[in-house]
Protein backbone atom coordinates (compact mmCIF):
# COMPACT_ATOMS: atom_id res chain seq x y z
CA UNK A 1 0.00 0.00 0.00
CA UNK A 2 1.46 3.04 -1.16
CA UNK A 3 1.11 6.60 0.30
CA UNK A 4 1.34 9.70 -1.54
CA UNK A 5 3.92 12.48 -0.49
CA UNK A 6 2.20 14.88 -3.02
CA UNK A 7 -1.05 14.46 -1.46
CA UNK A 8 0.36 14.69 2.39
CA UNK A 9 2.46 17.71 1.72
CA UNK A 10 -1.10 19.49 0.11
CA UNK A 11 -2.94 18.80 3.27
CA UNK A 12 0.18 19.59 5.50
CA UNK A 13 0.46 23.20 3.52
CA UNK A 14 -3.76 23.74 3.78
CA UNK A 15 -3.81 22.65 7.36
CA UNK A 16 -0.80 24.87 8.24
CA UNK A 17 -2.22 27.54 6.54
CA UNK A 18 -4.83 27.80 9.72
CA UNK A 19 -3.26 30.25 12.31
CA UNK A 20 -0.05 30.15 9.96
CA UNK A 21 2.47 32.92 9.99
CA UNK A 22 5.89 31.76 7.81
CA UNK A 23 6.75 28.49 8.86
CA UNK A 24 5.06 28.60 12.34
CA UNK A 25 1.67 27.42 13.37
CA UNK A 26 -0.44 29.79 16.40
CA UNK A 27 -3.75 27.19 17.18
CA UNK A 28 -4.52 26.91 20.50
CA UNK A 29 -6.80 24.65 22.21
CA UNK A 30 -10.11 25.55 22.53
CA UNK A 31 -9.47 28.56 19.59
CA UNK A 32 -11.61 29.21 16.69
CA UNK A 33 -8.10 28.66 14.68
CA UNK A 34 -8.20 24.59 16.13
CA UNK A 35 -12.19 24.95 14.91
CA UNK A 36 -11.05 25.29 11.74
CA UNK A 37 -8.67 22.94 11.63
CA UNK A 38 -11.16 20.14 13.21
CA UNK A 39 -13.51 21.45 10.05
CA UNK A 40 -11.35 21.01 7.74
CA UNK A 41 -10.22 17.34 9.27
CA UNK A 42 -13.66 16.73 9.18
CA UNK A 43 -14.60 17.69 5.79
CA UNK A 44 -11.31 15.14 4.52
CA UNK A 45 -12.23 12.53 6.56
CA UNK A 46 -16.26 12.80 5.27
CA UNK A 47 -15.16 12.55 1.24
CA UNK A 48 -13.45 9.45 2.29
CA UNK A 49 -17.08 8.35 3.36
CA UNK A 50 -16.82 8.71 7.54
CA UNK A 51 -19.78 9.60 10.05
CA UNK A 52 -18.05 12.64 11.35
CA UNK A 53 -18.94 14.17 14.77
CA UNK A 54 -17.73 16.36 17.31
CA UNK A 55 -17.65 15.60 21.38
CA UNK A 56 -18.41 17.49 24.25
CA UNK A 57 -14.63 18.19 24.59
CA UNK A 58 -14.54 19.68 20.94
CA UNK A 59 -12.74 16.65 19.77
CA UNK A 60 -13.21 15.75 16.10
CA UNK A 61 -13.79 12.02 15.33
CA UNK A 62 -14.65 10.66 11.92
CA UNK A 63 -16.21 6.70 12.29
CA UNK A 64 -15.77 3.90 8.85
CA UNK A 65 -17.40 1.08 9.41
CA UNK A 66 -20.18 -0.19 11.06
CA UNK A 67 -20.93 -1.08 15.21
CA UNK A 68 -18.73 -2.67 17.28
CA UNK A 69 -15.24 -1.78 19.27
CA UNK A 70 -13.54 0.67 17.18
CA UNK A 71 -9.56 0.99 16.26
CA UNK A 72 -8.78 4.62 16.77
CA UNK A 73 -6.30 6.76 15.28
CA UNK A 74 -5.11 9.99 15.25
CA UNK A 75 -2.95 12.54 16.99
CA UNK A 76 -3.84 16.55 17.81
CA UNK A 77 -4.56 20.00 15.88
CA UNK A 78 -3.27 22.33 18.25
CA UNK A 79 -0.10 24.01 18.76
CA UNK A 80 1.98 26.03 20.93
CA UNK A 81 2.06 29.65 20.16
CA UNK A 82 4.38 30.18 17.55
CA UNK A 83 4.97 26.32 17.31
CA UNK A 84 5.69 23.92 14.28
CA UNK A 85 3.39 22.89 12.00
CA UNK A 86 3.74 19.41 11.87
CA UNK A 87 3.42 18.64 15.73
CA UNK A 88 0.28 16.88 15.87
CA UNK A 89 -1.14 18.09 12.26
CA UNK A 90 1.35 15.52 10.77
CA UNK A 91 -0.41 12.71 12.66
CA UNK A 92 -3.57 13.56 11.66
CA UNK A 93 -2.59 13.97 7.45
CA UNK A 94 -0.91 10.57 7.80
CA UNK A 95 -4.12 9.13 9.51
CA UNK A 96 -5.68 10.16 7.14
CA UNK A 97 -3.78 8.97 4.07
CA UNK A 98 -3.84 5.58 5.54
CA UNK A 99 -7.82 5.78 5.62
CA UNK A 100 -6.90 7.28 1.83
CA UNK A 101 -4.90 4.32 0.56
CA UNK A 102 -7.86 1.73 2.43
CA UNK A 103 -10.74 3.37 0.75
CA UNK A 104 -12.40 0.50 -1.01
CA UNK A 105 -10.63 -2.13 1.93
CA UNK A 106 -13.11 -4.71 3.94
CA UNK A 107 -12.33 -3.51 7.11
CA UNK A 108 -13.80 -6.58 9.63
CA UNK A 109 -13.61 -3.76 12.45
CA UNK A 110 -14.74 -0.29 12.44
CA UNK A 111 -11.87 2.34 12.31
CA UNK A 112 -12.15 6.02 13.88
CA UNK A 113 -9.67 8.77 12.81
CA UNK A 114 -9.73 11.26 15.97
CA UNK A 115 -8.11 14.88 15.92
CA UNK A 116 -7.59 16.07 19.32
CA UNK A 117 -8.36 19.17 21.12
CA UNK A 118 -6.03 20.86 23.37
CA UNK A 119 -3.21 18.30 23.55
CA UNK A 120 -0.83 21.23 25.03
CA UNK A 121 -2.93 22.67 27.68
CA UNK A 122 -1.30 26.54 27.09
CA UNK A 123 -4.55 28.01 27.77
CA UNK A 124 -5.85 26.33 30.84
CA UNK A 125 -2.83 24.46 32.09
CA UNK A 126 -4.40 21.05 31.24
CA UNK A 127 -2.33 19.15 28.96
CA UNK A 128 -4.36 15.99 26.60
CA UNK A 129 -7.18 17.72 27.36
CA UNK A 130 -8.75 16.16 24.70
CA UNK A 131 -7.69 12.84 25.33
CA UNK A 132 -8.21 13.08 29.07
CA UNK A 133 -11.93 13.65 28.45
CA UNK A 134 -12.48 11.23 26.28
CA UNK A 135 -10.31 8.56 28.52
CA UNK A 136 -11.64 9.69 32.16
CA UNK A 137 -8.51 11.69 32.74
CA UNK A 138 -9.34 15.27 33.56
CA UNK A 139 -8.42 16.57 37.09
CA UNK A 140 -11.54 17.40 39.14
CA UNK A 141 -13.60 20.33 38.13
CA UNK A 142 -11.54 20.70 34.65
CA UNK A 143 -14.31 22.74 33.65
CA UNK A 144 -14.18 25.62 36.16
CA UNK A 145 -10.32 26.03 35.11
CA UNK A 146 -9.88 29.59 33.73
CA UNK A 147 -7.24 30.91 31.36
CA UNK A 148 -5.26 34.41 32.14
CA UNK A 149 -8.46 36.42 30.40
CA UNK A 150 -10.73 34.25 33.34
CA UNK A 151 -12.84 32.90 30.85
CA UNK A 152 -13.52 29.21 31.76
CA UNK A 153 -12.77 25.81 29.47
CA UNK A 154 -16.40 25.53 30.45
CA UNK A 155 -17.35 28.90 28.87
CA UNK A 156 -15.19 28.36 25.86
CA UNK A 157 -16.65 25.08 24.70
CA UNK A 158 -19.98 27.13 25.25
CA UNK A 159 -18.37 29.50 23.06
CA UNK A 160 -17.60 26.74 20.52
CA UNK A 161 -21.25 25.49 20.59
CA UNK A 162 -20.95 23.09 22.72
CA UNK A 163 -22.52 22.65 26.11
CA UNK A 164 -19.67 23.29 28.29
CA UNK A 165 -19.12 20.04 29.97
CA UNK A 166 -15.84 17.83 28.84
CA UNK A 167 -16.63 15.04 30.88
CA UNK A 168 -19.19 14.34 28.56
CA UNK A 169 -17.26 13.28 25.77
CA UNK A 170 -16.10 10.36 27.93
CA UNK A 171 -15.99 6.93 25.68
CA UNK A 172 -17.65 4.05 27.13
CA UNK A 173 -15.09 1.23 28.16
CA UNK A 174 -15.18 -1.30 24.79
CA UNK A 175 -15.89 1.00 22.70
CA UNK A 176 -12.37 1.56 20.86
CA UNK A 177 -9.78 -2.30 21.01
CA UNK A 178 -6.92 0.32 20.44
CA UNK A 179 -5.29 3.20 19.52
CA UNK A 180 -2.21 4.12 17.07
CA UNK A 181 -0.39 7.46 16.93
CA UNK A 182 1.38 8.59 14.74
CA UNK A 183 3.63 12.05 15.37
CA UNK A 184 6.71 13.41 14.74
CA UNK A 185 9.84 12.60 16.68
CA UNK A 186 10.25 16.27 17.92
CA UNK A 187 14.17 15.10 18.61
CA UNK A 188 17.07 14.60 16.85
CA UNK A 189 17.98 10.62 17.05
CA UNK A 190 16.14 9.61 13.96
CA UNK A 191 17.46 12.25 11.72
CA UNK A 192 21.09 11.47 13.77
CA UNK A 193 20.55 7.68 12.30
CA UNK A 194 18.84 8.39 9.19
CA UNK A 195 16.10 6.53 10.01
CA UNK A 196 12.52 7.63 8.58
CA UNK A 197 10.45 5.76 11.35
CA UNK A 198 10.14 4.12 15.01
CA UNK A 199 8.31 2.71 16.82
CA UNK A 200 7.53 3.86 20.52
CA UNK A 201 8.23 2.03 23.51
CA UNK A 202 7.08 3.78 26.64
CA UNK A 203 6.60 7.67 27.18
CA UNK A 204 7.93 10.07 29.15
CA UNK A 205 6.02 10.89 33.00
CA UNK A 206 5.16 14.43 33.54
CA UNK A 207 4.39 17.06 35.91
CA UNK A 208 2.86 20.80 35.33
CA UNK A 209 2.80 22.54 38.24
CA UNK A 210 2.79 26.47 39.50
CA UNK A 211 4.95 28.13 42.09
CA UNK A 212 4.17 31.24 43.47
CA UNK A 213 6.29 33.02 45.48
CA UNK A 214 5.31 35.98 47.78
CA UNK A 215 7.81 38.24 49.16
CA UNK A 216 7.43 41.86 50.59
CA UNK A 217 7.30 44.45 47.81
CA UNK A 218 9.69 47.34 49.02
CA UNK A 219 10.99 50.66 47.21
CA UNK A 220 14.28 49.63 45.10
CA UNK A 221 16.30 52.65 46.23
CA UNK A 222 15.72 52.50 50.28
CA UNK A 223 15.73 49.11 50.91
CA UNK A 224 18.87 47.83 52.21
CA UNK A 225 19.80 44.63 50.56
CA UNK A 226 20.03 42.60 53.91
CA UNK A 227 16.42 43.58 54.96
CA UNK A 228 14.69 42.28 51.55
CA UNK A 229 12.20 39.81 50.69
CA UNK A 230 12.53 39.57 47.20
CA UNK A 231 10.37 37.06 45.40
CA UNK A 232 11.71 37.35 42.19
CA UNK A 233 15.37 36.78 43.58
CA UNK A 234 14.19 33.71 45.82
CA UNK A 235 12.86 32.14 42.39
CA UNK A 236 15.66 32.76 40.42
CA UNK A 237 17.59 30.74 42.59
CA UNK A 238 14.78 28.30 43.43
CA UNK A 239 14.67 28.06 39.02
CA UNK A 240 18.50 27.70 38.72
CA UNK A 241 18.49 24.85 41.72
CA UNK A 242 15.70 22.91 40.12
CA UNK A 243 17.57 22.95 36.62
CA UNK A 244 20.26 21.55 38.40
CA UNK A 245 18.64 18.87 40.17
CA UNK A 246 17.27 17.87 36.79
CA UNK A 247 20.72 17.99 34.97
CA UNK A 248 22.17 15.93 37.87
CA UNK A 249 19.27 12.74 36.82
CA UNK A 250 20.11 11.03 33.39
CA UNK A 251 17.34 11.08 30.90
CA UNK A 252 15.45 13.59 33.42
CA UNK A 253 14.32 17.27 32.31
CA UNK A 254 13.40 20.69 34.08
CA UNK A 255 12.08 23.52 32.49
CA UNK A 256 10.39 26.94 33.48
CA UNK A 257 8.71 27.90 30.63
CA UNK A 258 6.50 31.04 32.12
CA UNK A 259 7.12 33.54 34.48
CA UNK A 260 5.28 36.46 36.02
CA UNK A 261 6.70 39.35 38.50
CA UNK A 262 4.01 41.74 40.30
CA UNK A 263 3.94 44.93 40.67
CA UNK A 264 6.50 44.17 37.57
CA UNK A 265 8.75 47.80 37.78
CA UNK A 266 12.26 48.22 37.53
CA UNK A 267 12.61 50.65 40.55
CA UNK A 268 9.87 47.94 42.80
CA UNK A 269 11.59 45.19 44.76
CA UNK A 270 9.36 42.18 43.37
CA UNK A 271 6.41 41.49 46.04
CA UNK A 272 5.24 37.77 44.22
CA UNK A 273 6.43 36.24 41.49
CA UNK A 274 4.85 33.11 39.90
CA UNK A 275 6.50 30.71 37.60
CA UNK A 276 5.43 27.13 35.55
CA UNK A 277 6.90 23.55 36.40
CA UNK A 278 7.41 20.73 33.54
CA UNK A 279 9.11 18.22 35.08
CA UNK A 280 9.85 14.53 32.89
CA UNK A 281 11.42 11.15 33.55
CA UNK A 282 11.32 8.13 31.78
CA UNK A 283 11.38 6.25 35.32
CA UNK A 284 8.60 6.64 37.25
CA UNK A 285 11.00 6.74 40.76
CA UNK A 286 13.26 9.39 38.60
CA UNK A 287 10.56 11.38 38.33
CA UNK A 288 8.94 10.63 41.81
CA UNK A 289 12.65 11.99 43.06
CA UNK A 290 13.43 15.23 40.95
CA UNK A 291 9.32 15.94 42.19
CA UNK A 292 10.72 15.69 45.89
CA UNK A 293 13.97 17.65 45.51
CA UNK A 294 12.12 20.33 43.51
CA UNK A 295 9.66 20.54 46.33
CA UNK A 296 12.74 20.27 49.23
CA UNK A 297 14.51 23.31 47.62
CA UNK A 298 11.44 25.57 46.97
CA UNK A 299 10.53 25.20 50.83
CA UNK A 300 14.64 25.14 51.85
CA UNK A 301 15.09 28.88 49.73
CA UNK A 302 11.89 30.44 50.61
CA UNK A 303 12.55 29.70 54.58
CA UNK A 304 16.55 31.05 53.80
CA UNK A 305 15.47 34.07 52.46
CA UNK A 306 12.20 35.45 54.45
CA UNK A 307 9.60 34.31 51.81
CA UNK A 308 6.07 32.55 51.37
CA UNK A 309 6.05 29.20 48.51
CA UNK A 310 3.59 26.92 47.42
CA UNK A 311 4.03 24.77 44.56
CA UNK A 312 0.13 23.57 42.66
CA UNK A 313 -0.15 20.26 40.84
CA UNK A 314 -1.36 21.63 37.29
CA UNK A 315 -1.49 18.30 35.74
CA UNK A 316 0.56 14.35 36.40
CA UNK A 317 0.97 11.96 34.24
CA UNK A 318 2.66 8.93 35.13
CA UNK A 319 5.17 6.92 32.63
CA UNK A 320 3.14 5.08 30.39
CA UNK A 321 4.65 1.83 29.06
CA UNK A 322 3.06 1.03 25.79
CA UNK A 323 1.30 -2.25 24.41
CA UNK A 324 3.95 -5.22 23.94
CA UNK A 325 1.40 -6.49 21.31
CA UNK A 326 1.40 -3.26 19.56
CA UNK A 327 5.00 -2.36 19.49
CA UNK A 328 5.69 -5.55 18.04
CA UNK A 329 2.56 -4.93 15.09
CA UNK A 330 4.14 -1.67 14.25
CA UNK A 331 7.38 -3.04 14.24
CA UNK A 332 5.85 -5.40 11.70
CA UNK A 333 3.94 -2.84 9.90
CA UNK A 334 6.76 -0.74 9.42
CA UNK A 335 8.79 -3.28 7.60
CA UNK A 336 6.15 -4.14 5.68
CA UNK A 337 6.32 -0.45 4.03
CA UNK A 338 10.40 -1.41 4.44
CA UNK A 339 11.87 -0.12 7.16
CA UNK A 340 13.66 -1.57 9.43
CA UNK A 341 12.36 0.65 12.88
CA UNK A 342 14.20 0.98 16.22
CA UNK A 343 12.51 1.54 19.48
CA UNK A 344 12.64 4.58 20.85
CA UNK A 345 11.60 6.41 24.29
CA UNK A 346 9.24 9.32 23.88
CA UNK A 347 10.26 12.66 26.11
CA UNK A 348 7.49 14.27 24.50
CA UNK A 349 4.37 13.98 26.46
CA UNK A 350 1.22 12.59 23.74
CA UNK A 351 -2.35 12.41 23.66
CA UNK A 352 -1.67 8.27 23.75
CA UNK A 353 -0.56 8.33 27.09
CA UNK A 354 -4.34 9.13 28.49
CA UNK A 355 -5.31 6.25 26.01
CA UNK A 356 -2.58 3.17 27.41
CA UNK A 357 -3.33 4.86 31.14
CA UNK A 358 -6.89 4.16 31.04
CA UNK A 359 -6.29 0.53 29.37
CA UNK A 360 -7.08 1.18 25.45
CA UNK A 361 -3.72 -0.99 24.55
CA UNK A 362 -1.98 2.04 22.84
CA UNK A 363 1.02 2.12 20.51
CA UNK A 364 2.67 5.37 18.49
CA UNK A 365 5.14 5.65 15.47
CA UNK A 366 7.38 7.95 15.11
CA UNK A 367 8.50 10.24 11.64
CA UNK A 368 11.95 11.39 11.98
CA UNK A 369 11.75 15.52 12.16
CA UNK A 370 14.27 17.99 12.31
CA UNK A 371 15.06 21.75 13.76
CA UNK A 372 13.84 20.39 16.89
CA UNK A 373 10.03 21.65 17.74
CA UNK A 374 7.51 24.07 19.36
CA UNK A 375 9.37 26.35 17.24
CA UNK A 376 8.88 27.77 13.80
CA UNK A 377 12.51 25.88 12.62
CA UNK A 378 10.19 22.42 13.55
CA UNK A 379 10.41 20.75 10.11
CA UNK A 380 9.83 17.07 8.48
CA UNK A 381 10.00 15.51 4.88
CA UNK A 382 6.83 14.04 3.50
CA UNK A 383 8.74 11.19 1.83
CA UNK A 384 8.80 9.73 5.23
CA UNK A 385 5.33 10.58 6.84
CA UNK A 386 4.28 9.03 3.38
CA UNK A 387 6.33 5.54 4.99
CA UNK A 388 4.80 6.06 8.36
CA UNK A 389 1.05 6.38 6.62
CA UNK A 390 1.96 2.84 4.38
CA UNK A 391 2.93 1.33 8.08
CA UNK A 392 0.27 2.54 9.34
CA UNK A 393 -2.47 1.30 6.66
CA UNK A 394 -0.61 -2.49 7.03
CA UNK A 395 -1.00 -2.08 11.16
CA UNK A 396 -5.02 -1.39 10.54
CA UNK A 397 -5.52 -3.91 8.16
CA UNK A 398 -3.68 -6.22 10.69
CA UNK A 399 -5.64 -5.34 13.45
CA UNK A 400 -8.92 -3.99 12.03
CA UNK A 401 -8.56 -6.14 8.36
O1 LIG B 1 4.76 19.05 25.91
C1 LIG B 1 4.76 18.03 25.23
O2 LIG B 1 5.55 17.15 25.44
C2 LIG B 1 3.76 17.86 24.14
O3 LIG B 1 4.29 18.43 22.98
N1 LIG B 1 2.51 18.47 24.49
MN1 LIG C 1 3.65 19.61 21.39
MN1 LIG D 1 2.38 16.75 19.94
Amino acid sequence: MTASAGRIRARSAELARIGGAGTSVTRLGLSPEERRAHELVGRWLERLGARVRRDEANNVIGRFGGRGPALLVGSHLDSVPRGGRYDGALGVVVAVEAMEILAGARLRRPVEVVGWTDEEGVRFGIGLFGSAAAFGKLPPRARERADAAGTSIAAALRALGLRGDPARARRRRGELFAYLEPHIEQGPRLAERGLPLAVVSSIVGILHGRVTVRGRQDHAGTTPMGQRADALAGAAEMIARLEAAARRRADAVGTVGEIAVAPGAKNVVPGECVFSLDLRAPHQRTLDALVREVRATIGRVAAARGLAASLDVLNQVPVARLDRGLRAALRRACAAAGVDAPELVSGAGHDAENAQLAGVPTGMIFIRSRGGSHSPRESADHRDAALAASALAHAIVALAG
